[in-house]
């Protein structure tokens, strides 16, 4: 409990981002899982304990992808971009995922911020131009960057790889360096030309970089070693030029060439935050730089990017902080599957919620997801259990038998409850529960386990059942011991509004149905977890309590299990 209370007062400045989402296709719910949940549910729960935090993001409008699928529906990249990202920003909005600012990486500013670092790192010796070999296929007419070009992994053999690097072990390569290539969209095989490139020196950071992982202990200590392994087997100067056709920003002073898309992606950044304060008016310098305290979530794909790539792009530049964290997750499948565009087995975000409430996604995968590496499956069947066993009869019970007891027991007025020194045996024992909660959910996601705190949230629940069970309320109404009866529904109500409180950041809806179905006309996104220990919910009338979770039926998940797929 000291934690919060300190915090409380610290109101540090905290900047949560959560990977920049390419605007080239719909949400689907594998970058919930990794990414944008964990980042919101976490940014809430930082804004509860009384933190100075905004949650960032933006569209990653460039690169070939964009720039090739926009020609396949023969439109600009421009409109390509536009369109996906105003479903994006939907789908988002509708999930529940709230950002304080979503920029794009195209903007002007972010081109500002681009051309700052690229001319500070090119000042400082850390960018030099160098002469190379790269693919070009001979039927296409085009160089081959990244995804254009396929072929088998330089490390370690995998077949049916892409040029910017494998999807089995990890390895982040040059198109150059892939075996047996072959011009993706036409199947070619290319030939070689030397061209003029940009280079970003990431070899001589090497030490830097490594004292950095090594001396940060918030960062995960799994995905550190990976960082770790790869500085140990040797780091590869970063080639960060593309040539034209390309969408992206132009190298200034340069023709037909452009940054790569992860040079000015992480960029956006800083540039989207800069634009926030402008907005709002406040320094921007407080959440970028000194005793910032910056979290990046991202999936694992792109950890090389985010642990190597980018804090040695900081280390360079000499102006920012580097991340505090950068919380990593595993992929989603679905049933076991990789949950891809390519591969055609995903479920969007769209159709996912036309089906059921936000919340229930946000609670199935924040139960399910680990704070770590592993990948996890979405099952439908696991899907209707845990909305049916967790939210429904555990959760939205407890909310439900406290609100109905007191409707029709005290006349839908919450009795006022006892002080905790006139409690004894179960009732204090449950108040002593009721205090704690808080406590131990904040020290789970404060370490960054946010499927921790919800598990002691959700074992909280039980207990609350259980003793609202064990105290048998009805029974002592039954026997005209209205005073005890109202010793324990006060209590309960009690804990239904802390439960309220800290279900916040994983349920919002859910959440502020509960608290305004329990009597509250105040903003329960204004409270503070630091506040609980003073709320009183004596007095309160209850609104007319009606059920906050619906039950999925079985013929519910048969219909979409075939309709979109997964088992
Ligand atoms: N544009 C880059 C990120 C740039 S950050 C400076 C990108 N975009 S993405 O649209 O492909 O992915 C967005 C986020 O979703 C990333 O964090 C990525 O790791 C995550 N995921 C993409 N596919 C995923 C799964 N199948 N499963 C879980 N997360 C996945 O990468
Ligand atoms: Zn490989």
């Amino acid at each position: 409990m000291t934690h919060i209370l300190q915090v409380f007062v610290i109101s540090e400045k905290v900047l949560v981002t959560a990977a920049l989402p390419y605007a080239n296709g719909l949400l689907h719910i594998a970058h919930v899982r990794s990414t944008y949940l964990p980042a919101d549910v976490f940014s809430r729960f930082l804004k509860a304990t009384g933190r100075d935090a905004i949650y960032i993001c933006a569209s990653d409008d460039h690169g070939t992808p964009i720039e090739v699928n926009a020609a396949k529906r023969g439109v600009s990249p421009e409109e390509h971009v536009a369109f996906f990202r105003k479903k994006q920003v939907r789908d988002f909005k509708d999930l529940g995922i709230e950002f304080d600012f979503f920029s794009r990486s195209s903007g002007k500013v972010n081109r500002e911020f681009s051309d700052f670092f690229f001319n500070t790192l090119k000042e400082k010796g850390f960018i030099e131009e160098r002469e190379v070999l790269h693919r070009f296929c001979p039927k296409c007419k085009r160089f081959l960057p990244d995804r254009f070009v396929k072929g088998t992994c330089p490390f370690c053999g995998a077949f049916d790889q892409y040029g910017d690097g494998c999807e089995e072990c990890g390895k982040i390569y040059r198109p150059v360096d892939l075996l047996d290539p072959k011009c993706a969209q036409c199947g070619t095989v290319p030939v070689e030309k030397a061209g003029k490139h940009f280079f970003f020196k990431l070899s001589s950071f090497s030490g830097k970089l490594k004292s950095w992982l090594e001396s940060n202990n918030a960062l995960q200590s799994e995905v550190k070693n990976y960082a770790l392994k790869w500085i140990e087997e040797g780091l590869e100067d970063w080639d960060i030029t593309r040539d034209a056709p390309y969408c992206g920003f132009e190298i200034p002073g340069e023709k037909d060439k452009y940054y790569y898309v992860w040079f000015d992606a992480p960029i956006a950044y800083f540039s989207s935050v800069a634009q926030w304060a402008k907005e709002k008016g406040v320094e921007f310098d407080g959440f970028v730089s000194g005793d910032a305290k910056i979290y990046h979530f991202i999936g694992k794909d792109i950890l090389y990017h985010h642990y190597l790539f980018w804090p040695a792009m900081l280390l360079g530049v000499e102006k920012f902080s580097l991340p505090f964290a950068i919380p990593t997750r595993g992929h989603g499948l679905l049933a076991g599957k990789k949950m891809s565009k390519s591969r055609g087995s995903f479920i969007t975000v769209e159709d996912f919620l036309k089906e059921f409430p936000a919340d229930y996604l946000r609670y199935y995968w924040s139960a399910t997801t680990s704070y770590s590496m592993q990948d996890g499956s979405f099952f439908w069947g696991d899907f209707q259990r845990r909305v049916n066993d967790d939210l429904a009869n555990t959760l939205g019970n407890f909310v439900n038998r406290t609100l109905v007891f007191v409707k029709n027991n005290f006349d839908s007025k919450v009795p006022e409850i006892l002080k905790p020194r006139q409690l004894a045996g179960a009732e204090k024992e449950f108040d002593a529960a009721i205090s704690r909660v808080a406590g131990d959910v904040f020290s789970a996601m404060d370490s960054g386990d946010l499927k921790k705190g919800l598990e002691v949230l959700m074992d909280f629940v039980r207990e609350c059942n259980k003793y609202f069970n064990d105290s048998k309320p009805w029974q002592l109404v039954k026997e005209g011991k209205d005073s005890s009866a109202s010793v324990s529904v006060s209590l309960c109500a009690k804990a239904v509004a802390t439960v309220a409180v800290l279900a916040f950041p994983f349920v919002p809806v859910s959440s502020r149905d509960i608290w305004s179905q329990l009597g509250f006309s105040s903003e329960l996104e204004k409270v503070k977890w630091g506040s609980l220990k003073s709320l009183s919910v004596g007095g309160l009338v209850i609104k007319n309590p009606k059920p906050v979770f619906k039950k999925i039926e079985d013929s519910v998940i048969k219909k979409v299990s075939r309709d979109l797929g997964g088992a």
